[in-house]
């Protein structure tokens, strides 16, 4: 399991100012005990994982994709902003996000537009980087410059697929409100590509074939579990947000299973957008289970 170092000064001034998610009721003497507490977003386009927990005050927004539109069963591009637009509509005042589909930095812009005119709570979702495997000749900064001009719009963005810390920064400096560290796939990557042996590069480890390079998992390099990899990614970017005071705010994503949760919990995470599968069994342990079945037969001696 990955142990971080005791959270700094700095870490703790950033949290401060984080919003408050759990504000207290006049009519409720007992003060609010995680008034900053993480806040968890369900990573899902369906409106049946989602509408339980939204009722039961159990999540603070959703994050949406391409993969989960689909999954969510939109044929056509229409139904996904069908989708979208109920979701916003279920959602607000809760943050949605909406991935961006275009390539090219004015379409993206045009497209972040098209998808805010869907709810005010619309948060547009801008990958990172220049997408050079699918845009021939594409400029590397094509994301960079695309939350640039979304932030001077005052149009709220959550950069995706992130996997180094310094796009983290990068993504940050250019105006993201929020970024979304890709943790799940950090280990799943090393796990299939990791060649052991090669020096790590520029704070990148050499994995697969060739030029391919992978997440900044250096620490993997220096001898750190893989599996602990994707965590202390999360843990390297609150680090470096604290020192800067950065309040852009840390959506871990890509989140397989409970301990994950836990990592993020750990490394500092300021969010985390969990699937619906993942939070039903983090809500729930089996030894949970097994004492309640203790409890209960122990309680049938009061029924009389
Ligand atoms: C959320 O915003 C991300 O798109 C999502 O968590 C990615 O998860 P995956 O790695 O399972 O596709």
């Amino acid at each position: 399991m990955f142990t971080p170092a005791p959270n700094s000064a700095a870490m703790l001034a950033r949290r401060d100012r984080m919003p408050v998610i759990n504000a207290n009721k006049k009519t409720n003497p007992i003060k609010h005990p995680a008034a900053k507490g993480p806040r968890i977003f369900c990573d899902s386009a369906v409106k049946a994982d989602i509408l339980p927990l939204l009722k039961a005050g159990l999540i603070h927004g959703i994050t949406t994709n391409p993969t989960l539109l689909k999954k969510a069963g939109a044929k056509s591009w229409k139904e996904a902003k069908a989708i979208m637009k109920e979701l916003c509509a279920l959602l607000y005042p809760l943050p949605v996000s909406l991935e961006l589909t275009e390539l090219t930095e004015e379409k993206m812009v045009k497209q972040a537009t098209e998808l805010g005119a869907l709810g005010k709570n619309a948060i547009i979702k801008v990958p990172m980087g220049g997408y050079p495997a699918v845009v021939d000749g594409g400029d590397p900064f094509t994301g960079l410059k695309v939350i640039r001009r979304l932030w001077e719009k005052g149009i709220k963005t959550n950069v995706t697929l992130i996997f180094n810390t310094t796009q983290a920064v990068w993504a940050a400096n250019a105006g993201a409100t929020y970024i979304s560290p890709f943790l799940g796939r950090v280990p799943d990557y090393i796990n299939k590509n990791d060649k052991k042996g090669l020096t790590p590069g520029n704070s990148l480890y050499w994995m697969g074939e060739g030029e391919m390079k992978s997440a900044n998992s250096e620490y993997v390099a220096s001898g750190g579990e893989v599996r602990d990899a994707g965590a202390r990614l999360i843990f390297e970017i609150a680090n470096v947000y604290a020192n800067y005071g950065i309040t852009t705010e840390i959506l871990a994503a890509s989140i397989r299973n409970p301990v994950q949760v836990t990592e993020c919990l750990l490394a500092g995470a300021d969010i985390l957008t969990v699937p619906a599968n993942v939070l039903a069994t983090v809500a729930d342990h089996p030894l949970s289970d097994s004492g309640m079945v203790g409890f209960l037969e122990d309680s049938k001696a009061f029924s009389a």
